[in-house]
């Protein structure tokens, strides 16, 4: 069985960081910014997000298709009164890593490894293209297991974070890559009035 394609959209300050302290709400980009978010997830059968990205951005996880509602965690712990599980959209599922999820009234709890819940995304719910939004930890794994297929970036040249403990695409400072990955530029539209560029990106065979 093949796995679902991968991608994954993300903003960038100048200096390629997510935010400026892990658990700070995003909301940094522009309106145009924010459309391009709703039009990736237009395609997704699943969104997928790391539990600290879902209490920092409070997200609800919305889209027309209504695609399944993925959120990881190692420990466990969902808040219960968090908007995602009180909001309309599509099925909820939430992947407890180290620790069985908090059972929530209308959600699927997993517990198990990454890998395995994707393929259990594919296998019983015909998800073929999941769309990770982050946060940097969650894409640290999906990148170290060599599973991104795309990469959607906007690089917001109008804000600068710096500081050791602002993360980057794949986390914090230093937590590096087992090895390189190799993707082929396919879009790069910059935006003079916005102060932004557009980026998108294919996984590549070339080394
Ligand atoms: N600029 C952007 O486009 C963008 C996008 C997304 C997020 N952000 C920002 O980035 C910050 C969050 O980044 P982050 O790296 O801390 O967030 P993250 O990856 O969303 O969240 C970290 C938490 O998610 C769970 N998690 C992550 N990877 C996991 C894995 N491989 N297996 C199991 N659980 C996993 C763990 O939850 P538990 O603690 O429950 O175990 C972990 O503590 C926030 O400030 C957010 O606003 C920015």
């Amino acid at each position: 069985m093949s796995r679902p394609r991968i991608s994954i959209n993300l903003a960038l300050s100048a200096d390629g960081k997510i935010s400026s302290v892990s658990g700070r709400a995003s909301g940094w980009t522009s309106k145009d910014d924010f459309a391009r978010l709703k039009e990736l997830r237009l395609s997704a059968d699943a969104l997928l997000v790391g539990r600290g990205t879902l209490e920092a951005d409070r997200m609800t996880m919305k889209s027309p298709r209504n695609p399944l509602r993925c959120v990881v965690s190692r420990k466990g712990h969902f808040d219960p009164t968090h908007p995602l599980f009180s909001s309309e959209g599509g099925p909820i599922h939430l992947l407890g890593t180290e620790h069985p999820p908090t059972a929530i009234p209308s959600t699927t709890a997993h517990h198990g490894s990454l890998p395995d819940f994707i393929q259990t995304l594919s296998r019983d719910h015909e998800v073929r293209h999941i769309h990770c939004e982050g946060g940097g930890q969650l894409i640290h794994e999906l990148a170290g297991l060599d599973l991104l297929d795309e990469i959607h970036l906007t690089w917001a040249g109008h804000h600068l974070f710096g500081g050791q403990s602002a993360p980057g695409p794949t986390g914090l400072p230093g937590n590096f890559l087992p090895a390189s990955r190799h993707f082929k530029l396919t879009r790069f539209e910059p935006r003079e009035d916005l102060g932004e560029c557009f980026l998108s990106y294919r996984r590549s065979t070339e080394s």
